[in-house]
């Protein structure tokens, strides 16, 4: 049986990229998967991460989304993508890289190294970044109530954008960059076309 394809969708907060994780796995008869909390200890991991009146550090931000992630990946993606199903996760290891590093100013090799701790050898086939400028994602934001990310200032959630577009540059074989920009009919366009360029095991 030949494995399942791991695809990623990341991009800051409202960028669309949920909505298309979504699509693209009920397209495919994927699993979808997202981060943080898909799990019931993630879950409890999650509420604890997002909430905006609990003070943590940066240090202690990473190793609960590390936590998140080491599980995740052993209980849910990789035995998943090891029984032949494709996995399309919403945010992954780069959501780590770009919020807690970039975004937080954690070191990077050390989030990296951390990052291999937690996945071993459970990395995407693909990563798409869906990207838009904050402006954009800030006119689509529903605010209802705001979690620690949304709640912070706009050069925060500009160092993450730009941190992405970083990875993108470094990753070049297993990154692919979409404007996020246009209609949500027009960015499914996009991300189709590069998924039609793929060897899908089912196929
Ligand atoms: P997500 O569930 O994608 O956002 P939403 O609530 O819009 O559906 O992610 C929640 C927040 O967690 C988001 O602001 C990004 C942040 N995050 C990190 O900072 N680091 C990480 O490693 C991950 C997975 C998420």
């Amino acid at each position: 049986m030949s494995r399942g394809l791991f695809l990623v969708f990341e991009g800051i907060d409202a960028s669309g990229k949920s909505t298309q994780a979504r699509r693209v796995a009920a397209q495919r008869g994927a699993l979808f998967a997202f981060e943080p909390g898909d799990t019931p200890m993630g879950a409890e991991l999650r509420r604890w991460v997002l909430d905006a009146a609990t003070r943590m550090t940066p240090t202690t931000e990473s190793l609960l989304m590390l936590a998140d992630r080491s599980h995740h990946t052993t209980t849910v993606i990789e035995p998943a993508l090891a029984g032949g199903r494709s996995v399309v996760s919403d945010r992954y290891y780069a959501s780590t890289l770009a919020y807690q590093g970039y975004g937080r100013g954690v070191d990077l090799a050390e989030l990296r190294a951390a990052t291999a701790m937690a996945i071993g050898s459970c990395v995407p086939d693909l990563t798409l970044l869906i990207d838009v400028p904050l402006e954009v994602a800030d006119e689509r934001r529903v605010r209802n109530h705001e979690d620690r990310f949304e709640s912070a200032d706009l050069a925060f959630h500009e160092r993450v954008r730009q941190g992405y577009l970083e990875l993108a540059v470094q990753g070049p074989d297993r990154w692919v960059v979409i404007d996020g920009t246009p209609s949500e009919d027009d960015v499914a366009a996009r991300v189709d076309a590069v998924l039609a360029t793929l060897a899908w095991p089912d196929e």
